[in-house]
C-alpha cells in the first residue's frame, strides 16, 4: 500500500449549524469555526470535515444545495470560507467539505430551468418523466425520507421528477455527460482554493437501475426500499472513476465516501491504491440492529455484535486500504448512547468505546462533542425535533400500530437530532454555543458535560481523547498504530474486545466491554502499559484482571 499524506492524521467532523454561533442568531457559523481553530489544534486533529455550508434552503440541513459556488448567508460569506481554509492551513489542519452531488435543491437554478423547459438542456440534468393522474409511477421505490420517489414537477400536471431523498432534493442525472462535467468543474473550483478534499455524500445512489421498474414491495404501502435497486444497479464505478480522474487525483486530494453495503470484492476499487476514493466510512457497526421496517422495530447492538462487526470490517480492508472509523456522525444517535447500555455511560465506558474504535486500523474520525462524551437527549418531545427523517419515522411507527409514546420512544433513541444538539462548550447560558436561542434545543446535561469542565482535568473524557491522538502521532507508536495490521485476540471471549496492532512494535489493545470484571490471559509478557482508562491495573504473571469497562493498551 502506498503511503498517503493523510494516513497518520486524526479527522474531526464539524456540523457547522451546531458548533459555534458568533452572531447570536442561534445558528453556528464559519466565524465560529474559525474562532475554534486553536481548540482543534489543541485537541490534535488535522483533517476537518465540514458538513455543508453552501447556499441552501436547509430543508435537509444543507444537504440540499441551491448554489454550489456560494456560502449560505446563515453560515457566513465566501471570504469567511477562504479565511477558514487559510487559518486552518497555518495550524496544520486541512479542511474537507461535503460534496452533495446525488441531488441538489429544488431551488437550484438547474432545477428551476428544468421546470421551465423540461425538454431543454437542464431538463436532462434530472430524471423527468411524463405521467398522468391515476397512472402508476415509473417505479415503486420508497424514498429515504418516506413516500414514493416521484413528485409532480412544479408548474406541471403531466410531468414528474425523481428524488431518492426529500422532494426538495431532486436527483441529478449522472447518465448525462454534461451534468458530470459541471460537477467536476465545481469540484476543481473548490480544490483550487486549497481544500484538502471532500466527504462524498450519498454517492452510491448516483447509479440507478434503468429503465425504472417496480421491485417487490416490502411494506403495506406497496413500495420497495430504494436500497433494493442499488443492489441491482451496475456501473457505479465507471462514474466514480471518471470523477476521481477528473478531479481528486489531479490534486492528490483526500476523499471519503459515504458508502453502504459494498461488496467485499469491490473494496479495492473503492479504497485501494487506484481506488476512486481515499477512504470510506465503516458503517457496519451502525447497521447492527437496524430494521428496514423502521426505527420502532430496530434495537441497540450488543458488545459482541459490535466486536464482530468491527473485526469483520478490519479483515475486509486489511492490505487493501483505510476505512474511516467512527462511532457516530450527524446522521446517527450519539455513539455512547447507542453502543453502551442504559445506566452504563460512565466516563470509563465512554473512553473504552472511543479507544477501541480509535485504535483500530484506519483513519479515526471524531464527531464534534464525541471528545467530551456528549450523549443523546433523553427528554425529547415531538415538537423538539427538526430532522425530516425523524418526523417520517414517527409516522411510520404510528402507522405500524405503535402508540404515540412508543413512537416517541423509538425516534428519541435513533433520531439524527441527537447528534445535532449544540456543542456543549461550557455550563453558561446557551452552553457557550450561542448568546441567542439555539436553533435546536440543547441537551440539558450541558451543565455537567461540557468542555470547560473537562479541559485540563486529569482523567476527563476530553483529556483521554487528546492522549489517543497524541499516541497516534507519537514517535514510539505512530507507525504501528497507523500502518500495523490489526489482528483479533481471543475473539471468542465474551465481551472482551481485544486486538493486536502489529507494526514496528506489537501493541495489544484490550477492552472489557461489560459492567462486570473479567480476566484476560496475556499472550506474552507485557513490556509497557501504554494506556489505561482507569487509575489502576490489577495483574499477576500472565493474567490481567480487567475491571468493568477497563481499556488497556500494552506494548508486548
Ligand atoms: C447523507 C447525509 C445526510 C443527508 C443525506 C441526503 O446520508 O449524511 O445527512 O440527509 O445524505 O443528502
Amino acid at each position: 500500500m502506498q503511503h498517503k499524506w493523510w494516513h497518520g492524521k486524526t479527522a474531526y467532523q464539524i456540523y457547522p449549524k451546531s458548533f459555534c454561533d458568533t452572531n447570536g442568531d442561534g445558528i453556528g457559523d464559519l466565524r465560529g469555526v474559525i474562532s475554534k481553530l486553536d481548540y482543534l489544534r489543541e485537541l490534535g486533529v488535522e483533517l476537518v470535515w465540514l458538513s455543508p455550508v453552501y447556499r441552501s434552503p436547509l430543508a435537509d440541513q444543507g444537504y440540499d444545495i441551491s448554489d454550489y459556488y456560494s456560502i449560505d448567508a446563515r453560515f457566513g460569506t465566501m471570504a469567511d470560507m477562504d479565511e477558514l481554509i487559510e487559518k486552518a492551513r497555518e495550524r496544520g489542519i486541512s479542511i474537507v467539505m461535503d460534496l452533495v452531488v446525488n441531488h441538489c435543491s429544488d431551488e437550484h437554478e438547474w432545477f428551476r430551468k428544468a421546470c421551465e423547459d423540461p425538454e431543454g438542456e437542464y431538463g436532462q440534468f434530472f430524471y423527468i418523466r411524463d405521467w398522468h393522474e391515476g397512472e402508476p409511477f415509473p417505479c415503486n421505490w420508497r424514498s429515504y425520507f418516506g413516500g414514493p420517489c416521484w413528485d409532480l414537477l412544479p408548474g406541471h400536471t403531466d410531468k414528474i421528477y425523481f428524488h431518492a431523498f426529500h422532494k426538495k432534493q431532486p436527483d441529478l442525472n449522472w447518465e448525462n455527460p454534461a451534468l458530470r462535467r459541471e460537477i467536476y468543474k465545481m469540484i476543481n473550483w473548490w480544490l483550487d482554493k486549497g481544500l484538502g478534499g471532500f466527504r462524498i455524500d450519498a454517492i452510491i445512489n448516483i447509479k440507478k437501475l434503468l429503465p425504472f421498474c417496480d421491485l417487490p414491495a416490502d411494506r403495506d404501502d406497496g413500495l420497495c426500499d430504494i436500497r433494493a435497486m442499488l443492489k441491482r444497479a451496475e456501473g457505479l464505478n465507471v462514474f466514480l472513476d471518471e470523477m476521481a480522474e477528473a478531479s481528486f487525483r489531479k490534486y492528490d486530494a483526500f476523499s471519503v465516501g459515504e458508502v453502504f453495503n459494498e461488496k467485499t470484492e469491490d473494496l479495492p476499487k473503492i479504497i485501494g491504491d487506484r481506488g476512486c476514493f481515499s477512504s470510506m466510512f465503516d458503517f457496519s457497526e451502525h447497521l447492527l440492529g437496524l430494521d428496514r421496517r423502521g426505527w420502532h422495530r430496530s434495537r441497540l447492538p450488543t458488545a459482541e455484535e459490535y466486536k464482530r462487526a468491527a473485526f469483520a470490517a478490519q479483515a475486509r480492508s486489511a492490505g487493501v486500504g483505510f476505512l474511516s472509523n467512527i462511532i457516530e456522525n450527524h446522521d446517527e444517535p450519539r455513539g455512547v448512547s447507542h453502543y453502551l447500555p442504559e445506566g452504563e455511560r460512565s466516563d470509563a465506558a465512554k473512553k473504552l468505546l472511543g479507544g477501541l474504535n480509535f485504535l483500530l486500523r484506519g483513519l479515526p474520525f471524531l464527531y464534534q462533542g464525541q471528545e467530551i462524551g456528549m450523549e443523546n437527549r433523553t427528554d425529547w418531545t415531538l415538537k423538539d425535533f427538526d430532522d425530516i427523517s425523524t418526523l417520517d419515522q414517527y409516522k411510520v411507527a404510528l402507522r405500524a400500530g405503535c402508540t404515540e409514546e412508543e413512537a416517541l420512544a423509538a425516534v428519541s433513541r435513533f433520531s439524527r437530532d441527537n447528534a445535532r444538539t449544540p456543542f456543549q462548550w461550557d455550563a453558561g447560558p446557551g452552553a457557550g454555543f450561542t448568546a441567542g436561542a439555539p436553533w435546536l434545543g440543547l441537551n440539558e446535561n450541558y451543565r455537567e458535560i461540557n468542555l470547560a469542565e473537562q479541559r485540563g482535568r486529569e482523567g476527563s473524557v476530553y483529556e483521554f481523547y487528546r492522549s489517543l491522538i497524541t499516541l497516534r502521532k507519537s514517535a514510539d507508536y505512530g507507525e504501528t498504530l497507523v500502518y500495523g495490521e490489526c489482528v483479533p485476540y481471543l475473539p471468542e471471549q465474551k465481551n472482551l474486545m481485544a486486538y493486536f496492532r502489529r507494526g514496528e512494535k506489537t501493541l495489544l489493545v484490550a477492552g472489557n466491554f461489560q459492567a462486570e470484571a473479567q480476566d484476560m490471559l496475556l499472550p506474552s509478557p507485557a513490556r509497557t502499559l501504554v494506556l489505561n482508562n482507569l487509575d489502576e491495573l490489577s495483574a499477576e504473571r500472565d493474567t490481567v484482571h480487567l475491571k468493568p469497562w477497563q481499556l488497556v493498551v500494552f506494548e508486548l
